[in-house]
């Protein structure tokens, strides 16, 4: 059977992982793949001397890969959306297959992408773009093929985890970014991470995976972790809610729900016990119900064991002759339907509500008759008379379901309330039924 050689471009965290694992497991993965999966050129920005590449050519110029008539799969690690995307075009126009970890780029640039990989009958494969070392794409491509999925739910983002966890010891958000800064956990710049903007790269691609549309980034919500206080999030843990950075697609006739916020999850739900950079997701079947799936989201060998799953998935392929064993986005082209996104207005929670409010009489029943008034129905509420401060009561309330129209007329009135001060706090909550 023929070796399949690859071409790794960019020889970083993710690049010398995968570098390092595919040598020292050669053997069993040669096992694995029924071939020889070698690796035959390298090119990066800088040569790293920890990184024992022996005879294998090594150029600076990632098109040296694309170009080398004996590659058969180009591995994009470089990161990034342009030139990612060009990398990536120029490999499929050569005939070669794609393995990548990129998910900014296939959220993004991936429609453009799986089109021109169809039209060259080549693999594109991006498992390690979504949830690191977590088989996520291949559980919603392959193993929960048989089922519509429901909903799906997220965390993505090993950083916004981490912080998240951190802040249920009252600590700060700033405090705790920095410490994971320090710890290497989240980037120099860490905007994406907090923001949620990475969450809702890896929600389209997962996305688009469950319920066979094409992937729309632009079109999800994001708000990100930033202006969480310990204050809210103790307050949840009251109520029997943890606070958690969540990427959420769910299905409704309307159309799907595509956005990342945070969100209170029930204290006894498994998701709500996944700590620190752990990510998790839930998604829940018509068929199997709901199951999990969690594990580092990130980490050089973690990411490269899914980066290699996927080279393993294209040699199979390769030596079995057949490339489309599975379609890109899990679904056959003909059945992406462009399901419409629904505006945030139209999505469906529960919420968790924080009113500062002037200790008076009749505060309580004004508050609840606005509430009434939108069709909101309270599940619990709770006003500290404990921190009563400067003549100001904090009031707390979880409510039922409503649609989010209904809860944002409902807050601009409370918030013109002469009772009311300053903005109401507002955090999504999910029961996952
Ligand atoms: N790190 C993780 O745990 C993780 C997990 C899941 C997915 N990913 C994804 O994996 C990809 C790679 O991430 P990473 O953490 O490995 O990044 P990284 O450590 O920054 O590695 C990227 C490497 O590519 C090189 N490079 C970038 N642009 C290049 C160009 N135009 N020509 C030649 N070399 C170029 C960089 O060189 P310089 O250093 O000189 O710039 C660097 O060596 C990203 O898409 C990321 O989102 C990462």
């Amino acid at each position: 059977m023929k070796d399949v050689n690859v071409g790794i471009c960019g020889l970083g965290t993710v690049g010398g992982g995968t570098f390092n694992v595919l040598e020292r497991n050669a053997k069993l993965i040669a096992g694995r793949a029924g071939c020889r999966i070698q690796v035959s050129r390298v090119a990066s920005r800088r040569h790293r001397s920890d990184i024992q590449l022996g005879n294998i050519p090594f150029s600076t110029d990632i098109y040296d890969v694309v170009q080398d008539p004996d590659v058969d799969v180009v591995v994009e690690l470089i990161g990034g959306y342009d030139a990612a995307r060009e990398l990536v075009l120029a490999a499929i126009a050569e005939g070669k297959h794609v393995v990548t970890a990129n998910k900014a780029m296939i959220a993004v640039h991936g429609n453009e992408i799986f089109e021109a990989a169809k039209e060259k009958n080549v693999i594109v494969a991006y498992e390690a773009g979504v949830a690191g070392g977590i088989p996520i794409i291949k559980s919603i491509r392959e193993g929960l093929a048989a089922n519509r999925v429901n909903w799906l739910a997220g965390i993505i983002n090993g950083t916004g985890n981490y912080i998240l966890t951190e802040m249920r010891a009252g600590r700060d958000f700033e405090e705790v970014l920095k410490e994971a800064q320090d710890l290497g956990y989240a980037e120099a710049d860490p905007t994406f991470d907090v923001e949620g903007v990475d969450a809702a790269h890896k929600l389209t691609i997962m996305a688009s995976a469950a319920f066979g549309v094409p992937l729309q980034f632009e079109r999800a919500y994001t708000e990100g972790i930033g202006s969480l206080t310990p204050y809210d999030i103790s307050h949840a843990e009251a109520l029997g809610y943890r606070v958690k950075h969540l990427g959420i697609a769910r299905a409704r006739e309307e159309g799907l729900e595509l956005r990342v916020h945070p969100t209170l999850v029930p204290v006894n739900h498994m998701i709500a016990k996944v700590d620190g950079v752990l990510n998790a997701i839930v998604v829940d079947g018509d068929a199997v119900g709901q199951t999990m799936y969690t594990g580092p989201g990130a980490g050089d060998e973690a990411t490269a064991s899914a980066v290699i799953a996927d080279i393993i998935d294209v040699a199979r392929s390769v030596s079995c002759g057949s490339n489309q064993r599975v379609p890109y986005l899990g679904f056959d082209t003909d059945s992406i339907v462009d399901h419409q996104i629904l505006p945030m207005d139209e999505i469906r929670s529960a919420y968790y509500l924080r009113i500062q409010a002037y200790d008076r009489p009749g505060v309580l029943a004004k508050v609840a008759s606005i509430l009434s008034e939108h069709g909101i129905n309270i599940e619990s509420i709770m006003q500290k008379e404990s921190e009563l401060h400067d003549g100001r009561i904090p009031v707390i309330i979880l409510t039922h379901t409503v649609q989010e129209r209904q809860i944002n007329q409902a807050i601009a009135q409370m918030e013109s309330l002469p009772d009311v001060e300053g903005k109401v706090v507002r955090i999504r909550a999910e029961n996952f039924v």
